[in-house]
């Protein structure tokens, strides 16, 4: 999200958070070392890689044709040849609308609001719509495919019936209702005597979490179905299991779980993944700020609370409240409202709330088949601002591997490994959610550091690592403590402080993971106070000028980094690592700002969500940005990258002081190209696929959320008209929406 929040009035991008103030390296020694290569780096993965993953029938990307190419096996008839990325780039563009490459349709499907039961009511959108719960929620995020079959049942090979999971993300509070949301009265504070109305919080609640919807075929198109029996929402107030080593601790002790193993609500729902059994991981990133902590709350906690709260981002004094994003507390006496006040308001933490915090920051697992399962969070991957999980290979009698970000500025990256070994028939198997307890209640979660030489160490996170265990700055109690206070766990096995992860995938043929870094505005090459040190993993620090003025410092417009486990091994704990791609504006610097030689056809700014199509072995990468959007909507490209390490390595000189990083093969014009540019005022993100390659959804966030409250009235004054100015749904006011994207010719999208 890069939104600008409502209720404060202020702008506030509450992504672009800094919790970070531990002590960890900031690799000095980077400045005067030089960089050696390793042979690994170097080391032919493409023969034995291609014929490692031969069933995906797609040639690896190692050598300097490397044209990846349709299956030479299935076709019938003489197919014709596809080339990957033939499209013509689409140009930057500041219009309102859904932009795709000439020989594409795209087509909104599926918007706020839209119903989701028999019985709901069209949407409106005029501010008056209620019943979100049978809604589809507001500004969808990740989002993933699980094909039905023609009875309804899971068939992972199905092209023409589906379920899509969607997160939604968060809330544009302006169009929600009538005239914007309010309070009694808007020139003194919020609190309970001077609230937010009941009825606008019920819909804010109810319109963040995940939505499963059916879709299916009508004369070869996809189409929503409104009266499904797989459509469910979770909500902002769903329950949900606690499980894993924090299931029961005293730690997530509230008024509504006495024993610790229960919670409710999914929060801030970002990126997902999609287990090898067929379920749903939900990420909850920017939930802390939802919560209201009081002023005065620090002095009646032991101090090791307010080392976690200061850690995760709601720290309180004497006089300073922590103030919550939408004043949900604020709405009533109700134990729905009541319980986002954390504060210890009674005796014990079972009369009130003071761990619900607590119970977000997790990786959530859905069964989209099962409308009524139970949804439980995964603690053992870890509590922090999740964005996507993707996992490794599932390889049989292997430990799987999920690899994962943390995106506030300075934050880490994570790999969970778990302790049972991949069996086939789990793969298949009815119980999905039991097959969940098998692979992620159970195993190690480590987080990475990355040297400056190109290679890297996963440091395990457990109360069994004496490192851990012995952390000067908090006294872990046990295994459970270090899941809830997993960034303290990585602060004390000195994880290296990144430009904010993002999203992560796997390459479908290499089995190189990348992660998207999206920015950071406190990377110096001198730093001062909370600043951090430019290193080889996060090497450029600079500013980006607009006539004259420097509206912004640091990692401007992000990169995209790029890792391979020792041996492909899931269990890995080393790693190599080089820096696939830097975001840019063509015709920057080429010598410390536009590194991978971007031009008008593919530069980009904030890479966010980060999908590998596992048909073409495309990897898409979307947009949020605040560094570009002078120039251009978000947008997303479509890329081809090669193996790690086949870029050498750049030395970026700043003055007394020289970086130097491996870095991946400037891109040719064929391998990188834009694919998709959004709506004003939007963010690209989430993208799934029919397994065919043919069909692709991707969503469109918060478009217009830059409209004010005052110009509802007017919607010439709305900052963007979309989806209705491309014909979908009633009103003018601006939706986030699931955008559904064809090939003209029924060709594999990116071709
Ligand atoms: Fe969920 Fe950090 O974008
Ligand atoms: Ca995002
Ligand atoms: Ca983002
Ligand atoms: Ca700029």
């Amino acid at each position: 999200m890069n939104a600008r929040v409502d209720i404060s009035s202020e702008f506030v991008d509450p992504d672009d958070l800094d919790n970070n103030r531990s002590a960890n390296p900031h690799f000095e020694n980077v400045l005067a070392a030089g960089l050696q290569r390793r042979s690994v780096l170097r080391g032919g993965v493409g023969g034995a890689m291609a014929a490692m993953f031969a069933p995906l029938a797609l040639t690896a990307c190692g050598g300097d044709d490397d044209v990846v190419t349709a299956n030479p096996v299935t076709p019938p008839v003489a197919a014709p040849v596809e080339i990957l990325l033939g499209f013509t780039a689409v140009a930057r563009t500041l219009a309102d609308t859904s932009t795709v490459p000439g020989g594409y349709t795209a087509t909104t499907i599926f918007a706020t609001g839209d119903p989701l039961a028999a019985g709901v009511p069209a949407y409106k959108n005029d501010g008056t719509d209620t019943n979100y719960a049978q809604r589809s929620g507001d500004c969808h995020d990740g989002m993933e495919y699980f094909g039905l079959s023609a009875t309804g049942t899971r068939n992972d090979t199905s092209n023409d019936r589906a379920l899509l999971g969607i997160n939604h993300e968060y809330i544009t509070p302006v169009v929600l209702h009538v005239a914007g949301p309010t309070r009694a009265d808007p020139a003194l504070p919020l609190s309970l005597a001077n609230g937010r109305p009941a009825s606008q919080v019920d819909i804010e609640i109810d319109c963040h979490g995940v939505a499963i919807v059916e879709i299916a075929k009508t004369a070869g198109k996809f189409a929503t179905v409104q009266a499904s029996t797989f459509n469910r929402r979770i909500t902002g107030d769903t329950p949900i299991e606690i499980s894993g080593p924090a299931r029961g601790n005293p730690l997530l002790v509230t008024k509504f779980s006495p024993d610790g193993t229960r919670t409710r609500g999914t929060i801030n729902n970002c990126g997902t993944g999609k287990t090898p059994w067929g379920t749903l991981l939900t990420g909850e990133e920017n939930w802390s700020g939802y919560y209201f902590r009081p002023a005065g709350d620090q002095a009646l906690r032991p101090a090791k609370e307010n080392t976690s709260f200061a850690r995760y981002g709601r720290n309180v004094t004497a006089t300073a409240n922590a103030n919550s994003r939408y004043g949900w507390e604020t709405a009533g006496t109700d134990d729905r409202y009541a319980h986002w006040n954390i504060g210890v308001l009674g005796a014990t933490a079972a009369d009130d709330y003071r761990y619900e915090h607590n119970g977000q920051g997790y990786m959530t697992e859905i069964d989209p088949y099962s409308p009524t399962s139970t949804i439980n969070k995964r603690t053992a991957l870890g509590r922090f601002a999740h964005e996507s999980a993707a996992f490794g290979k599932a390889v049989v009698g292997k430990p799987l591997a999920v690899y994962m970000g943390c995106d506030s500025q300075n934050e880490y990256i994570y790999k969970w490994v778990s302790a049972a070994s991949w069996s086939a028939a789990d793969g298949a198997a009815a119980d999905r959610m039991a097959v969940g307890d098998k692979y992620l209640d159970n195993g190690k979660l480590y987080a990475a550091v990355f040297n400056d030489d190109g290679t890297g160490e996963w440091r395990e996170l457990s109360i069994g690592n004496p490192v851990v265990a012995s952390y000067a700055n908090y006294a872990f109690a046990d295994a459970g403590d270090v899941a809830i206070n997993a960034r303290l766990a990585a602060d004390a096995v000195g994880a290296t402080k990144m430009d904010r992860p993002e999203w992560c995938g796997v390459h479908p043929t290499t089995g190189e993971v990348y992660f998207a870094l999206t920015n950071n505005s406190s990377r110096r090459v001198a730093p001062t106070g909370t600043q951090t040190r430019v290193n080889a993993s996060n090497p450029r620090a600079y500013s980006d000028v607009r006539s004259g003025t420097v509206v912004q410092s640091g990692n401007v417009h992000g990169h995209i980094l790029r890792m391979k486990d020792a041996g492909g091994e899931p269990g890995a704990t080393t790693f190599t690592w080089d820096i696939y791609l830097f975001g840019a504006e063509a015709g920057s610097d080429p010598t410390l700002v536009n590194l991978s030689g971007l031009s008008n056809d593919n530069d980009f700014s904030s890479p966010d969500g980060l999908v590998f199509s596992q048909s073409t072995g495309i990897c898409w990468v979307q947009t949020d940005d605040g560094a570009y959007t002078d120039v251009t909507n978000c947008m997303m490209v479509a890329a081809m990258p090669g193996t790690l390490g086949d870029g050498g390595v750049k030395t970026l000189n700043y003055g007394s002081v020289s970086v130097q990083t491996p870095v991946g093969k400037v891109p040719e014009g064929s391998k990188l190209k834009r694919f998709f540019v959004g709506p004003y005022d939007c963010e690209v993100t989430g993208m799934c696929e029919t397994p065919d390659g043919k069909v692709m959804f991707i969503n469109v966030q918060h478009p217009g959320d830059g409209t004010a409250a005052a110009d509802l009235a007017d919607a010439s004054k709305y900052t963007s008209q979309w989806p209705s100015n491309v014909g979908y749904g009633a009103g003018k006011r601006p939706r986030s929406a699931t955008v559904m994207i064809t090939k003209n010719d029924n060709g594999r999208v990116g071709s």
